[in-house]
């Protein structure tokens, strides 16, 4: 006898605008397959203790537009001590095919969950657009765009009253987003952890932009060090009042860009390709596409920062 397939979805560490469309295209296709499809709450946490509901796509429809993801997320420490179990639970659900959205630490994690009975793919869901082999996760458009729309808020109240003005965004330790962001909104600095400046570097790159235009705009990486203290360093040796700001989670939500909306599609087509073969593996954006690669060809671990350094 043939055994019904059921997709468990779930959404894994922080939450990522895109993931929500994605979660509606998988249950989509799934029903469109005859799957049953269960949306698993709280990510690997909920799964522990077996939280699960029957999806639908008159009701994902609805949220596949908003940011946030409507199973709701969390970070589960000690991942590997808690494997076992949640392969239990994953039993006890039904569930042979198993969908995960999220960074790379829920990626990584997802592959101890792979067995006989079920296949799992990992779906790159983060802002901070760090996983490896990956040229873009969901959200991380979105993200970009967020970031860009604070500098030209900055940039018009500068126009006004010039200081040196300080932008902190999101993405942890790694400068993808904070790169993007710089070079998207024309700022004048960037600080990523990857690739510190000096003091004096710093003060002569604003010295530069203040005698263009009175004032200059550095974005920072959440993760550099010293924030703090460097801009107000920079601001001594250049004589002028500095102002510091911070995104913060702000920068996690809101609706998908149109770009994030596609990704999600893409990334849900390739996903459901896989599991229908009963494959194990993670879907990644490579040469304007999705792609999969098998759990034996790479591991889900950091992206190496490479961007090129044009403007900075
Ligand atoms: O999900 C990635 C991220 O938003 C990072 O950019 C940020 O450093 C971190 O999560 C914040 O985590 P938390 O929501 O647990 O404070």
């Amino acid at each position: 006898m043939t055994r019904l397939s059921t997709l468990g979805i779930l959404t894994s560490g922080g939450d990522a605008p895109g993931m929500n469309t994605c979660i509606y295209w998988l249950n989509r296709f799934a029903e469109e397959k005859g799957w049953k499809t269960l949306g698993i709450r709280e990510g690997f946490v909920g799964l522990l203790r077996g939280d699960a509901v029957k999806l639908q796509t008159t009701e994902t429809l609805k949220r596949a537009r908003f940011g946030s993801t409507m199973l709701g997320s969390s970070r589960l420490q000690n991942f590997p001590s808690h494997a076992e179990n949640l392969k239990q639970s994953l039993a006890k659900l039904n569930i042979n095919k198993l969908a995960t959205i999220g960074g790379n630490g829920s990626l990584t994690a997802a592959k101890l969950l792979v067995s006989d009975e079920c296949s799992v793919v990992g779906i790159p869901g983060t802002i901070d657009n760090n996983i490896a082999d990956c040229k873009e996760s969901l959200g991380f458009d979105t993200a970009v765009t967020t970031g860009v729309r604070m500098v030209d808020g900055i940039r018009d109240a500068a126009e006004a009253i010039p200081h040196v003005f300080g932008l902190e965004v999101l993405g942890g330790n790694d400068g993808h987003l904070a790169h993007a962001v710089a070079e998207a909104s024309g700022a004048d600095v960037l600080l990523i952890p990857e690739r510190p400046l000096s003091v004096e570097t710093i003060t002569e790159k604003v010295k530069q932009a203040m005698s263009k235009q009175r004032y200059a705009i550095i974005v920072t990486c959440e993760g550099y060090p010293d924030i703090d203290k460097v801009l107000e360093q920079v601001s001594a040796n250049v004589g002028k009042t500095k102002r510091f700001g911070r995104i913060g989670h702000a920068q996690r939500g809101g609706q998908p860009s149109g770009r994030d909306r596609k990704l999600a599609l893409e990334f849900a087509i390739k996903t459901i390709e896989a599991l229908g073969q009963n494959q194990s593996g993670r879907v990644v954006w490579q040469s304007g596409q999705a792609v999969f690669l098998s759990y034996q060809d790479s591991l889900s671990s950091t992206k190496i920062y490479e961007e090129p350094w044009r403007i900075f």
